[in-house]
Order: structure tokens, then C-alpha cells, then sequence
């Protein structure tokens, strides 16, 4: 089968590195795909907005299954252009995406299915917002309600840092027509990622992401700066809460909406005093939530995809390695604000076998290798328990240089 991958970052590494080992894979692509790919699959240079040139590739190279990665396609409706022009994709399309693209969506969504969430309301306007903040106690999450890139999402302390909060979101333009006042949650956070064929899902391998991007949860929210399989602290009784009060709800109220749901929906929790509660709906694999995840997926991803978009998936294998995984991002020194480019990145050659580097934000400069984003690269690896999977990564983290290197060291350590 010839399979293109949509994307550039860590999890569209991690997805060609699963995918490369298939047996029914003969022929990989991604657009446009990094430099680190590059060994794996042959690298497109078409951007994930030029559908028309992707529909081209794809039927121009007789592309077998294509797989979408990052959330702005979806919400673009790349989906659906692929699915007109008669080629087999992986992902919803944009209207069950909608659960992501749509903060408000999701939340309606959720109040009417009776799935435990943050108390939230929805204000039209910033003056509005701004007006409502009289009747909100804090910290406060102050959200709007279009994607922006991970800068949607701002928790204010007091009253002052809502209203700083509500016009700094106001200046990301169209995606902040609409804003969301919800209740700040705290506790620990989960990614449960299930695949649907919009008739059934299966579950992966629970992960936690770690999102601030200092130690001990401080700093900035990021993308995420690491991530791993299983966490610790998670027990059995949690996991059965989640799966019966949100998981099971979550996917009737997408039978009861009518919505084709295909691909991944990824569940961000936050598992609270009073129980697990829904942070918010994605509509694929996380980032670096994918490279933890799909390190410990044994059974073959590609006929787990080609299900998900034809159907038949409750008679697929999917069998998980007992192995815990990690996976830490090194981050380039201005991440999240403004990540320094440019900069010599060496030692790579130095790591251990066992260590898996997937890359994003790296490239080749005449002969050099260069940060070229945020999230540079993650260090991933498989052990026979958590702490082992940690042990390997951090003894490699320093092997890899590049000047103002950002890591957490604190991954998986919530207990
Ligand atoms: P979202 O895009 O809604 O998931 O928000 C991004 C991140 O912001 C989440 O992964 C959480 O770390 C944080 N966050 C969002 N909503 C809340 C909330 N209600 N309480 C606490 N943290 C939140
Ligand atoms: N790591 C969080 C996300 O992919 O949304």
C-alpha cells in the first residue's frame, strides 16, 4: 500500500515510524513531513493548506490511505476535499471535528450528554466577557472558542489578569468572536485516546502530557514538553470511572448526534478530587502524547487506520505492550513565545540504541543540523517500567546540545 502522511511535527514522525514497519506498507510519503522523516518516507513539499495540491499528490502517486495529523486540517475540512475527490483518509470530517474546532460546541455538547465537565458560560463579545467577569471567582479559565495554535486558553488568577487575559485573546482576531468563562479545574490531567470507525472504538494506551513548561507545572503552557505511558498514579478504579462516566457517554451522545466520527478522538481529563471531568475534545492523535502512545502499540497501526475509515474495526487486533513509555521534548530556548531558529544542534549520533528521537522543529542547513521550531525534538523509549523508560531518556538528554536547550526533569513524576 502507498500511505501519505499530513503533517510536520513529532507525532507525524512517530506515525511514519509505525507505519514504516508495516508489512503492508510499501511506499510512505509526507507532506510536508521534516527532516527527520526523511529516512523513512519521502518528503512532499506541498503545505497542509494547499488541498488541491495534496488531492493532486495523492492521486498523481495512487495513494492507498492517507492520514491527517494536525488539528487546522481537520478543521479545514481537508477530510472531506480528500473524501470528494474519492480518496480513502483517515480522520473525521469537519463537521464531527467540530468537537475540537468548537470549544463552545464541545461544552453544549457535553451539558446535553450529561458528561461531567468545568462549569462554563459563553460570552459574544470581550465587552461581554469583560462584564461577566463580576460574577466569577477565581482562578478562572479564560478560553475562546476557534483553534489558535495553543494560545487560546489563558488561567487567570484575579480579576485583573482576566480582563488582561480577555484582551489579549481578543487581538488573535476571528477565532475569538466567541469567549468561554469556565471553573478552573485542578488535579492531574489524562489523554485517552480511542480510534472510531463511527460505528465502534477502540481504546489506546492512556498517557498524561505534561503542558507548563518549567518543572513542577510552572511557566507557560506549551504544546506539551513530554509525555508518558501509563502515569504512575493512575489505578484501575480511576480508569473505570473515566471509561463508564465519560468515555461510554461521550461516545452514545456521538451515536445520538448523528455524528460519522472516524479517526481519532482524543479525551483531554482532568482527574479531579471529585471525580474525572472533560477538558476539552480532540480530533486527533496529541502531540507528544502520539510518540508515548504509539512507542507501545504492538499490533500493526495500519490496518487499525484502514478499519477506522472502512469500517470493521471491533474484528482488528490491537494489542499493547506491558512496557511503559516516555517521551521528553527538548525545546528550543523562546519556546512557546518565540522560539530562537538557527541554532547548530549536534550530538545526536551520541544516543542510545534504545532511544527513539522524533523530530519537528529541526532541519538541514547546508550540511548543519538547526533548530528550525519550538519543539525540536523528543527522546522516546520503551522500559520494562516507567522509571526505567525515564532512566533511559534522561541519561541521553544531555548527549543532545544546542544553545538554550529547554527540558523538563520532572516527567512522570506526579505520584
Ligand atoms: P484546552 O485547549 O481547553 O484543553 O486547554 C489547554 C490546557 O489548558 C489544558 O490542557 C489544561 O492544562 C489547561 N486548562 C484548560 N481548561 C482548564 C480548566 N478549566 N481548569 C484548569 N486547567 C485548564
Ligand atoms: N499535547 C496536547 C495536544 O496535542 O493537544
Amino acid at each position: 500500500m502507498k500511505i501519505m502522511v499530513i503533517g510536520s511535527g513529532g507525532r507525524e514522525h512517530a506515525l511514519c515510524w509505525k507505519i514504516a514497519q508495516s508489512p503492508l506498507c510499501t511506499n510512505l510519503y509526507a507532506a510536508p513531513g521534516n527532516w527527520g522523516m526523511s529516512n523513512i518516507a519521502e518528503t512532499l513539499h506541498i503545505s497542509v493548506d494547499d488541498h488541491q495540491g495534496l488531492i493532486e499528490a495523492a492521486k498523481h502517486l495512487h495513494i492507498d490511505l492517507i492520514i491527517i495529523g494536525p488539528d487546522d486540517a481537520l478543521a479545514s475540512g481537508l477530510v472531506d476535499s480528500f473524501k470528494s475527490a474519492g480518496l480513502t483518509v483517515f480522520g473525521p470530517e469537519k463537521a464531527a471535528a467540530r468537537l475540537e474546532w468548537s470549544k463552545s460546541y464541545a461544552k453544549s455538547f457535553m451539558d446535553k450528554h450529561g458528561i461531567p465537565t468545568a462549569r462554563w458560560q459563553e460570552c459574544h463579545s470581550a465587552e461581554e466577557a469583560l462584564l461577566a467577569l463580576k460574577g466569577c471567582s477565581f482562578p478562572l479559565a479564560v478560553k475562546i472558542d476557534g483553534l489558535a495554535l495553543g494560545k487560546g486558553v489563558i488561567i487567570a488568577h484575579t480579576a485583573a489578569e482576566a480582563s488582561e487575559a480577555i484582551s489579549r485573546l481578543a487581538e488573535l482576531g476571528s477565532p475569538a468572536e466567541v469567549f468561554i468563562l469556565e471553573e478552573f479545574l485542578s488535579g492531574r490531567e489524562l489523554s485517552y485516546l480511542m480510534m472510531c470507525d463511527g460505528h465502534t472504538f477502540r481504546a489506546l494506551p492512556v498517557s498524561e502530557d505534561h503542558k507548563q513548561l518549567a518543572d513542577g507545572d510552572t511557566g507557560p503552557n506549551t504544546g506539551g514538553m513530554g509525555a508518558v505511558s501509563p502515569p504512575l498514579w493512575l489505578t484501575s478504579e480511576i480508569l473505570s470511572r473515566i471509561e463508564d462516566e465519560i468515555v461510554i457517554p461521550t461516545w452514545q451522545g456521538i451515536q445520538q448526534e448523528g455524528l460519522d466520527y472516524r479517526g481519532i478522538l482524543y479525551i483531554g481529563l482532568m482527574v479531579t478530587a471529585d471525580g474525572p471531568r472533560v477538558l476539552e475534545y480532540n480530533a486527533r492523535f496529541g502531540d507528544p502524547e502520539a510518540q508515548a502512545v504509539l512507542l507501545r502499540l504492538k499490533s500493526d497501526l495500519v490496518p487499525l487506520l484502514l478499519a477506522c475509515c472502512q469500517g470493521g474495526l471491533e474484528s482488528e487486533v490491537l494489542e499493547v505492550h506491558a512496557d511503559a513509555s516516555a517521551c521528553l521534548v527538548l525545546a528550543a530556548p523562546g519556546y512557546p513565545e518565540d522560539p530562537v531558529k538557527g541554532l547548530a544542534v549536534t550530538g545526536l549520533e551520541n544516543l542510545d540504541a534504545e532511544v527513539i528521537p522524533f523530530y519537528a522543529g529541526i532541519r538541514s542547513y547546508n550540511g548543519e543540523l538547526q533548530t528550525s521550531g519550538g519543539r525540536v525534538l523528543a527522546l522516546s523509549a520503551l522500559g520494562s517500567d516507567l522509571e526505567k523508560a525515564l532512566e533511559i531518556i534522561y541519561s541521553n538528554a544531555e548527549r543532545v546540545t544546542f544553545k538554550g536547550k529547554q527540558y523538563r526533569h520532572d516527567l512522570g513524576r506526579r505520584r
